[in-house]
């Protein structure tokens, strides 16, 4: 007798999927049924509140660009993007620096710059050189470490949200010195909201959230042998540094702006200085929770 009530449905949909030839595939779909179907009758959803959901991700497709990464941003604020780097941290052994997240707005071609130039091109905030050492668990520094970083002008706004976003700013790589020191200069990080005018913007205002992130800077910092690091580094004094939207801040990755600082490389200019620590790693690992929205979108029209 086939009886498929709320009960039963599960075992039935876990039934059919059960000759999933991918053992990893077969396992998360397996769980994400289960949860579902957990989660629907726990809140006893109804055909309309679906249908909501429904409109609501096709929304959040329809925002997606080359240059705009809506999904991207709807884990980060519901804390997916950070909890999936805490887990990638649990990996390694190592006591490596802390992941943190990579939000919508890296993109993979940014200028190569020398150690000591300035990532900003248009900007009218105040400079600042950012400084130290990329190393290892022992504190032996990672020669050649190439170090990637954006962040946005001193109105919150990265070169992605304006309006060519094809022109780049305030983005740059550098490789590191045969020590593992690394110096360029860029603008004092400024907190800013989150893009609010797409449909998570719509789930933010629902939640009264204040839709804010504190003042950061992006890091990708990779060398062959080590596992790539996705992190920032948030300034210490932020007002909502302990209430970021989407949860990217740990207390190791805040940094003090020091106006004087005899030890940095160009001691005349306001500084923050910090020392990235990568783990070791045999295999290329990337901890890149998000990609260049390009890049995504492409590969979701070719399915490459
Ligand atoms: C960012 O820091 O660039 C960012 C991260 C998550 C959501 C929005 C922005
Ligand atoms: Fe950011």
């Amino acid at each position: 007798m086939r009886v498929i009530d709320e009960n039963t449905i599960t075992d039935a949909a876990l039934e059919q999927m059960s000759s999933t030839a991918n053992p990893r595939l077969k396992q998360i779909m397996a769980s994400l049924v289960r949860h579902l179907h957990a989660f629907t009758r726990e809140v006893d959803l109804t055909p309309e509140e679906w249908l909501e959901g429904i409109r609501f991700l096709t929304a959040v497709g329809q925002k997606c660009t080359a240059h705009r990464q809506e999904f991207i941003l709807l884990s980060d604020t519901l804390g997916e993007s950070a909890l999936i780097n805490a887990l990638h941290d649990k990996r390694t052994t190592e006591n490596a620096t802390k992941s943190s997240l990579l939000g919508p707005f890296y993109r993979q071609d940014a200028p190569m710059m020398k150690l000591g130039d300035s990532i900003i091109s248009k900007c009218e905030g105040t400079e600042v050189v950012f400084y130290g050492r990329v190393v290892d668990a022992a504190g032996r520094g990672i020669p050649n470490a190439l170090v990637q970083v954006w962040e946005p002008d001193e109105t919150g706004n990265y070169d992605l949200q304006k309006h060519d976003p094809s022109v780049m700013d305030l983005r740059g790589c550098f490789h590191a010195d045969a020590e593992g020191r690394y110096y360029f200069r860029g603008v004092c990080p400024t907190g800013y909201m989150i893009p609010m005018d797409g449909p998570v913007g719509d789930m933010i205002r629902a939640q009264k959230r204040h839709g804010f992130r504190p003042a950061h800077i992006h890091f990708v910092i990779g060398a062959p042998g080590y596992r790539e690091l996705v992190t920032a580094l948030y300034v210490e004094g932020d007002a909502h540094i302990d209430s970021d939207t989407v949860f990217g801040v740990s207390d190791s990755l805040i940094v003090s702006l020091n106006k004087k600082d005899p030890a940095s490389p160009l001691p005349n200019m306001p500084s923050i200085n910090f020392d990235f620590r990568l783990a070791a790693a045999k295999d290329k690992m990337s901890g890149r929770v998000g990609a260049d929205p390009s890049q995504i979108t492409s590969k979701a029209r070719t399915g490459a």
